[in-house]
């Protein structure tokens, strides 16, 4: 499929924007300070924290963050166990069940969490990090997905 660009100059800080790109739901989430501040605390508790994988990401976004800027994710919106769309839990409060998960994606199929990097929580089921496509930024609003 051909690229898509999404305009974010709306996107609120905390919301997630959905696209479609080669049949595919794609988010584009623009993450607050908190939920920054957040995620490197939850390392000791990830499968793959440091997501290096090529795999599952381009070089670019081959970080903790798995972005190139710091605020906005660009995630596949699919379950990496067997493709349910997650759930977005932006709240950050401690998950009754979990205090220690504070809210990203929750796959409502087999319950596989992820944070809000889509790097996998406890690592069960899914086997590997959301994926994050190929994507680049034109201005400060513009995201080229492909
Ligand atoms: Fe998401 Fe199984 S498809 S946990």
């Amino acid at each position: 499929g051909a690229p898509i660009t999404a305009d974010i100059s709306a996107l609120a800080e905390g919301t997630r924007m959905v696209l479609e790109w080669r049949g595919q739901p794609i988010w584009i989430v623009k993450r607050t300070k908190q939920m920054l501040e957040i995620l490197p605390t939850l390392d000791p508790r990830l499968r793959d924290p440091k997501s290096d994988n090529l795999d599952q990401q381009p070089a670019y976004a081959r970080n903790e963050l798995r972005s190139i800027k710091p605020e906005i994710s660009v995630l596949v919106g699919l379950c990496t166990h067997l493709g349910c769309s997650p759930e977005m839990k932006a709240e950050i409060k401690p998950e009754p069940f979990d205090p220690q998960w504070k809210g990203g994606y929750f796959c409502p199929c087999h319950k596989s969490r992820f944070d809000m990097a889509g790097r996998v929580f406890d690592g069960v089921p899914a086997p590997i990090n959301l994926l994050v496509p190929p994507h680049h930024f034109e201005g400060d609003n513009a995201i080229v997905i492909g």
